[in-house]
């Protein structure tokens, strides 16, 4: 079948082709029907079905003879080490976690929050929540404690699951006064932690609430997989919006298992027993669909990787990493690529080491710019897919389905929408653009199966944030178009969410922290050009009367903030002084002029602009830490 037939075969019974695809999940009970739709704008999938994610992940594999396959590779240049974990050892472990978890009172539908680095724990402790139908939330490691702390509020979990430690090049970042912090500043507070203790930190549990993760596993019963609905929260994860308040996109059991198990297959081009690498973290959604959850449920191998694509120890790690393990399937964010491009652009590392088994690479998470996909098509002469999708859909929009067949690489797209999803580009008032015209890109709704339902305790934020604007269809956020051939073209958000090294942010978060500095009267914070990671937020500060403090020391301070406040992965380092913002006469922020002219953009000058002058003190205060070069 071509891309077109499937496609079709979708689009003309939507109900028969997911019920087709349902097939492959081992369910307790089978769903009656694919979709449920009688309270749209809201629907769900399978809701009537009775499952376990746990057993088509790991369980199932064991059943049917996978039980000495590698399910997970640990991989971590950062220690120097490799640990091979076999789906029967899989079990086992996840099994003794989720006894441990029970015995502590974790039953279904509890909240269980992960504050893990990239270690095969972090997807044991997943694993171990899916098998009792407990709703994990993952926490990256990057952010820090109020961050953790905010959403420990919003879910309220029973219990934290927590490593002492992550390791960053150079550095380790201790968790556990994090954690600690966290609790401390949440009016919510878990019933009791798990530490898990790694070997460069030892954390000092507090005695009554912190369990050691290896002690509270002594002795107990092994769990057995707890049946639940198909609509049930598989888990929640936060993502950015345009406020400091992340969104909690709910992922649903039973679509979850469909479509990822249908990705893997049509999209990533892996087969049972097939090596798959997703280099991201497991803290994003892409960590939960492509290094925990698709490759386990479709029975592949899936690497666990602890390090960056440079300096780890060098710009080869990856190829390393492929070549050793014999990955087919490779999925990175653009912006490793373009750390390594900049360290080893001529490719030396890239020969040093056989990729004869790696086929195809897949790039998401950001726009790939063309002269990354070059690179890397000249590098490793395989296809170089580029894809787009999002955390609230959780697998691809539009994607080249290589598994299907590979279709024509038009560099700069992210090709074709996927089945399940009806792309169009709509005007301001939600009228249909013509291809080659550019709008906002919207999913005529039902989502397809998989994609969030709803957000966690905030059905009215999710009416608001996604299905109000065009009724009928999905905002995603992103602005686009699709060419004469069904091509799509992701050009920009259209909010203020910006994407730094992969990395979603909210500009509208950093403004919160930056408005809280007792000498910032206003603020504004933009995302700039940067060449390694995509976009890095810049921050304006326009200070209180009267205060005359030097604008360096100021300027540190914030950044400090920023760092303390939302993480280190925000990357926020500049901001500048300036005496105003420039505004439309009502008094709307004009951010997307300001990043035009850091970029060294041209322009129009917004009709509804208060004062244009203050343009040009922002354009000087832009060339004061080295952006807006030329005068546009
Ligand atoms: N825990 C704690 N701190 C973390 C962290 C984690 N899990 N991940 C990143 N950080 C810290 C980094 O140490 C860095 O701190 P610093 O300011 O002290 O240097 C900061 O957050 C920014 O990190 P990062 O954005 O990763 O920048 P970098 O300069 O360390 O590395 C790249 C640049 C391009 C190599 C890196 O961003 C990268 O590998 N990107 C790939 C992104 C990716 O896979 N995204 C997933 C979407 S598919
Ligand atoms: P996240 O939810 O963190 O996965 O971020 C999703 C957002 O990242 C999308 O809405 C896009 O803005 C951007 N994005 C993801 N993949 C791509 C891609 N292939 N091309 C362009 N932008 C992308």
């Amino acid at each position: 079948m071509s891309y077109a037939d499937v496609y079709q075969a979708w689009k003309s019974d939507p109900n028969g082709f997911w019920m087709e695809q349902a097939e492959a999940i081992d369910w307790i009970e089978k769903p009656s029907k694919a979709l449920f739709d009688e309270n749209t704008p809201l629907y769900e999938w399978f809701v009537d079905g009775q499952v376990n994610t746990c057993w088509n992940a790991v369980d199932r594999h064991v059943e049917n003879g996978r039980g000495s396959q590698i399910a997970i590779i640990h991989d971590s240049p950062i220690t120097g080490t490799i640990h091979k974990i076999t789906f029967a050892d899989l079990r086992n472990r996840v099994a003794r976690l989720a006894g441990a978890l029970r015995a502590q009172g974790i039953e279904k539908g509890d909240r269980v929050i992960i504050y893990m680095p990239m270690v095969p724990e972090a997807l044991e402790a997943m694993l171990a929540c899916a098998r009792l139908g407990a709703i994990h939330s993952v926490v990256f490691g990057g952010f820090a404690a109020h961050e953790l702390a905010v959403r420990i509020d919003d879910c309220t979990p029973k219990a934290i699951i927590a490593a002492s430690c992550g390791l960053e090049p150079g550095r380790v970042v201790q968790y556990k006064p994090l954690l600690d912090g966290a609790i401390e500043q949440s009016t919510h507070k878990p019933d009791f932690c798990v530490i898990f203790q790694r070997e460069q930190e030892v954390a000092k549990l507090i005695e009554g609430r912190d369990h050691d993760w290896h002690g509270f596993q002594y002795g107990v019963e092994p769990a057995d997989c707890v049946p639940v609905a198909g609509d049930h929260p598989a888990y929640i994860l936060y993502t950015s919006g345009t406020t400091g308040q992340p969104k909690g996109v709910i992922r649903p059991t039973g679509g979850h298992l469909v479509a990822l198990n249908w990705s893997m297959k049509n999209i990533y081009d892996v087969g049972p027993g097939d090596v798959f690498w997703a280099a991201s973290d497991v803290g994003w959604v892409v960590g939960h669909s492509y290094i925990c959850y698709g490759p386990l449920i479709n029975g592949n191998t899936t690497i666990v990787f602890e390090g960056k694509p440079v300096g780890t120890p060098d710009a080869g790690t990856f190829w390393r990493v492929i070549s050793e393990h014999k990955v087919k399937s490779f999925f990175t964010a653009p912006t490793a690529f373009r750390a390594v491009k900049r360290v080893d652009p001529k490719g030396d590392f890239v020969r040093k080491y056989d990729l004869s088994a790696l086929k195809t690479i897949y790039l998401a998470g950001e726009r790939a710019d063309p002269d990354t996909i070059n690179w890397a098509q000249e590098m490793f002469g395989k296809p170089i897919i580029d894809h787009w999708w999002q955390t609230e859909t959780g697998w691809s929009i539009a994607a080249n389905p290589v598994g299907i067949e590979l279709l024509p690489i038009k560099v700069g797209s992210p090709s074709v929408a996927m089945p399940g999803y009806d792309v169009q580009i709509l005007d301001e008032a939600g009228h249909p653009m013509k291809p080659g015209e550019l709008g906002a890109i919207a999913v005529k709704l039902p989502l397809p199966p998989g994609t969030l339902p709803s957000l966690w305790n905030a059905e009215d934020r999710f009416r608001k944030s996604y299905l109000n604007t065009f009724p009928g269809y999905y905002e995603t956020g992103d602005a686009g178009m699709i060419d004469a051939d069904g091509y799509l073209y992701i050009m920009a958000r259209t909010d203020d969410v910006i994407n730094v090294a992969g990395h979603r942010l909210s500009t509208g978060a950093m403004e919160e922290v930056l408005a809280n500095h007792p000498d910032v009267a206003e603020t504004a914070v933009i995302g700039v050009s940067d060449p390694l990671k995509g976009q890095t937020p810049v921050g304006f500060l326009c200070l209180t009367n009267g205060v005359n403090r030097p604008h360096d020391e100021i300027v540190k301070e914030v950044v400090a903030m920023v760092r303390d406040q939302i993480g280190p992965v925000a990357a926020f380092k500049s901001a500048v002084v300036v005496d105003r913002l420039p505004k439309t006469r009502s008094g709307k922020i004009l951010r997307a002029t300001m990043v035009k002219i850091a970029d060294s953009e041209a322009f129009k000058m917004p009709a509804t602009i208060d004062d244009p002058e203050i343009l040009d003190e922002i354009r000087v205060a832009l060339q004061s830490i080295g952006l807006a070069k030329e005068t546009a």
